[in-house]
């Protein structure tokens, strides 16, 4: 048999949300961000374990915040949750989670705490692609804005054809060796984004699936808003969070 793992990096500051605890631990709806986004993948089908990276100082933090939630429990049938100490970048805490997974673990998705209302069915959506043969797997939406290229004076140089274009979301999924090889051979002095950029960055083949609009990562204050009010939607509809 073998298992799939999230990976969940909490480790960041979040500074662009403004001053306060570390962003995964700012509250939605009476709960952590990140027990928002342990909790979906703890329900999606085929998860069956999840690695939080937490900010050094706050592993300890972590685990009784989701003991609070219960979520620290792995009895029969249920998903494991380890919490291991994040890095100074969000690719080295997706590293040190990756370094603690056991042998059978043959699918990894990374999934940012950040992004706490994504639906199972996205969660779901990406697993299936990477159990169908995919390296490398990531969730994409179309862009509403118009982008422009500007230079360093902020004059703009050109108009970008949208239609190319795609936001990248998380959870990404990758056949492990895959992500293992990419974290491998990733430069730490030019950390990534996201790991389906390092699969890139040494050949790797990525490909995309529809993501979802409720995925969206919560960075500012607007953010915050916005999921308020699709999180008290959701519970006015019966929905379970
Ligand atoms: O800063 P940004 O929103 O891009 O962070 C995306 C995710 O990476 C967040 O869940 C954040 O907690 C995580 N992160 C991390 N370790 C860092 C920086 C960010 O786990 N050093």
């Amino acid at each position: 048999m073998t298992r799939t793992a999230a990976l969940v990096p909490a480790a960041g500051r979040g500074e662009r949300l403004g001053p306060g605890a570390p962003k995964a631990l700012r509250v939605l709806g009476g709960a952590p961000l990140l027990v928002h986004a342990v909790r979906t993948l703890v329900h999606a089908r085929g998860v069956d374990l999840v690695v939080v990276a937490a900010p050094a100082d706050g592993v300890e933090g972590v685990r009784a915040v989701l003991a609070e939630h219960g979520l620290d429990d792995d009895g029969p049938g249920r998903c494991a949750t380890l919490v291991v100490s994040g890095g100074e970048t969000r690719q080295e805490s997706v590293a040190r989670a990756l370094s603690v997974l056991p042998d059978d673990v043959d699918v990894v998705l990374v999934h940012d705490a950040a992004r706490p209302l994504t639906p199972t069915s996205l969660v779901e959506r990406v697993v299936t692609a990477v159990r169908s043969g995919a390296g490398a797997v990531v969730p994409v939406v179309a862009l509403a804005d118009t982008v422009k290229r500007v230079d360093r004076a902020d004059q703009v140089v050109e108009t970008v054809d949208r239609s190319v274009l795609r936001a990248v979301q998380t959870p990404q999924g990758f056949r492990r060796t895959v992500l293992e090889a990419a974290h491998a051979a990733a430069d730490p002095a030019a950390p990534a984004t996201d790991d389906a950029g390092l699969v890139e960055a040494c050949g790797g083949t990525v490909v995309v699936v529809p993501g979802d609009e409720e995925a969206f990562k919560v960075t500012r204050p607007l953010d915050l808003v916005l999921a308020e009010t699709v999180l008290a939607r959701r519970r006015a509809a019966g929905v379970l969070d």
